[in-house]
């Protein structure tokens, strides 16, 4: 049987620093939402999984969740540039809600930034955007999220729910993948 772990040349951020991790950006946004109602947490599939999974347990704020996928290639419902959407958000009391949306990392600043706009424009009261993980090395446009939980340099990382093919999703850390598995 393959042992994914043995595919990881280094742990980048182990499950503790994830905890800990985890812990401020929670913190950070109950501090911001104190005096809000209707917050929904919108993970942006597959990746974001995990992290929302943690997230959500780990807020004070009481939240509902809902789920996004984006996708740059195959079928899709609505296009915009690199950006296909490919489960849209079904929600009757957008113009009430706050979204939150998640992701576990932010490369180009593509997905977050048509994310943001596309929400906004379909009539949510606001949107802000949680990331675990954020390579600002690789940012293609103009996008900050309002939350970040680590910088990382432009390695290609997996695990925590972050893949590369598919793979690796399960491990509970954040590695880089030996250059010889990709
Ligand atoms: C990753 C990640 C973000 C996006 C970030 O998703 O989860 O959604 O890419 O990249 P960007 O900033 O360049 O837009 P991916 O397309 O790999 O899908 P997945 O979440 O299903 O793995």
């Amino acid at each position: 049987m393959t042992d994914w772990n043995e595919h990881v040349e280094r742990i980048l951020l182990s499950e503790e620093e994830i905890a800990t991790t985890v812990k401020r950006l929670a913190e950070q946004i109950d501090k911001d939402y104190i005096n809000e109602e209707n917050v929904v947490l919108i993970g942006v599939l597959k990746g974001s999984v995990t992290f929302m999974t943690d997230l959500m347990r780990a807020m004070k704020t009481p939240t509902k969740i809902d789920f996004m996928k984006v996708s740059s290639y195959g079928d899709s419902t609505i296009s915009s540039g690199n950006v296909n959407i490919v489960l849209d958000l079904n929600r009757k009391n957008l113009p009430s809600e706050n979204l939150i949306l998640v992701e576990d990392i932010v490369d180009s600043g593509r997905t977050l930034k048509y994310l943001v706009s596309y929400l906004l424009n379909k009539g949510a009261k606001s949107v802000k955007t949680v990331t675990l993980l954020d390579k600002p090395a690789r940012r293609e446009v103009d996008y900050t999220p309002e939350y970040v939980g680590q910088q990382i340099d432009n390695h290609f990382v997996i695990g925590y729910g972050l893949d590369y093919s598919e793979k690796y999703r399960t491990l509970p850390y954040v590695g880089v993948i030996k250059p010889e598995y990709i």
